[in-house]
């Protein structure tokens, strides 16, 4: 039996080192293991919990894709596909928003986040956004998540619901209990202005994340201009735990390099800021240079990733049709 594989992306520009260290990296090896059947989803329907512009909405979906194919996975071993082209998804997010509880709802800590000191303006979407997360997940009877931390209370609520529908409708099993696949170290990126808040696309300044699209100038500039502190080095684990900026940084490196924080930390011990900054920026640009030109070169063949993307919700409303199917049955449609 092979394992199911899903994972949802936001359209919603520029995707960054975060995106690409707390999830699409580890795609890529869920992809590459023949044990798995990988699905990876467009979450454009996510995307407009916050507004969208309509154009780059459409912009942003075929540049998701071609970042995934740029990081090495495969359409033709994945689905690759986007989200509002298989209704099943809305419509199981209706039935399961019927299952939730709004005090499930009322802890996501996400939503306080994104919602901001004026709650009452947020849309109704943005409150309801882990449901769909949940239907997503269910449709395909997924048993692996792969996410980013951020994602991990989320992850929790669609288990829960998964819980609740199976014994509210005395189906047992009906719905799979998925697990996370979160890595146990750097699976929070953090801000490069800031080691107490993550890496985000929708954070103002640029200088706070490195874009899978930036250039190598700019890669170089963001490095430099990262916020440390005023000390050298740390010489132990502990004393970079102390650090937050610090700890950001290296863990980037750890990160990328695949070397322990112990290996890199007695490299660069008592060393200048400077010294260590320079390392980064090289492994940087080796590692995002190759995708950041893939990912101009697929933009440009948008026929490609658009029947990418047909190809993909053709696939995908196979299995989740017939899953819808079986929910009407259950719930009495
Ligand atoms: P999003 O862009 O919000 O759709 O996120 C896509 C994936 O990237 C999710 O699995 C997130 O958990 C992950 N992710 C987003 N930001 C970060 C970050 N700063 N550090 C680690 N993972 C992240
Ligand atoms: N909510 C996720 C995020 O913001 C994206 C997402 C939507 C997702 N549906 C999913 C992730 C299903 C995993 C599985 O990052």
């Amino acid at each position: 039996m092979k394992k199911i594989i899903f994972s949802g992306v936001q359209p919603t520009g520029n995707l960054h080192l975060g995106n690409y260290l707390g999830a699409i990296k580890n795609f890529v090896k869920l992809n590459n293991d023949d044990n798995n059947n990988c699905i990876f989803c467009v979450v454009d329907l996510h995307a407009i919990t916050t507004k969208q512009i309509p154009k780059e909405l459409k912009e942003n979906t075929l540049e998701t894709i071609a970042t995934f194919i740029a990081c090495g996975i495969d359409p033709k071993k994945s689905i690759l596909f986007n989200q509002s082209q298989v209704p099943a998804h809305s419509e199981t997010a209706w039935i399961l928003s019927c299952v939730a509880r709004m005090g499930w709802l009322n802890r996501m800590t996400q939503f306080k986040e994104k919602a901001g000191k004026d709650k009452e303006k947020a849309s109704i979407g943005l409150y309801s956004y882990p449901v769909l997360m949940a239907a997503d997940i269910l449709l395909y009877d997924a048993s692996h998540v792969p996410v980013g931390d951020d994602q991990k209370q989320h992850l929790e609520l669609c288990r829960d619901i998964a819980q609740k529908f199976n014994k509210d409708f005395n189906v047992e099993e009906f719905f799979k209990v998925p697990e996370p696949l979160i890595q146990k170290e750097f699976s929070r990126i953090m801000s490069l202005k800031d080691g107490q808040k993550k890496m985000s696309k929708s954070e103002l300044s640029d200088l706070s994340r490195i874009n899978l699209t930036d250039t190598k100038d700019q890669i170089v500039n963001k490095i430099k201009k990262a916020k440390t502190d005023t000390l050298p080095m740390p010489s132990s684990i502990d004393e970079l735990r102390k650090r937050p900026e610090v700890n950001n940084l290296i863990g980037i490196y750890s990160s990328l390099s695949e070397e322990s924080l112990e290996k890199i930390i007695n490299t660069f011990s008592g060393k200048n800021f400077s010294e260590f900054k320079d390392f980064l920026s090289q492994l940087l640009v080796d590692c995002l240079d190759p995708i950041s030109n893939e990912i101009k070169k697929l933009k440009d063949d948008k026929e490609y990733l658009n029947q990418i993307l047909s190809d993909g919700s053709k696939k995908a409303n196979e299995i989740a049709s017939k899953k819808i199917k079986k929910i009407h049955e259950i719930v009495g449609f």
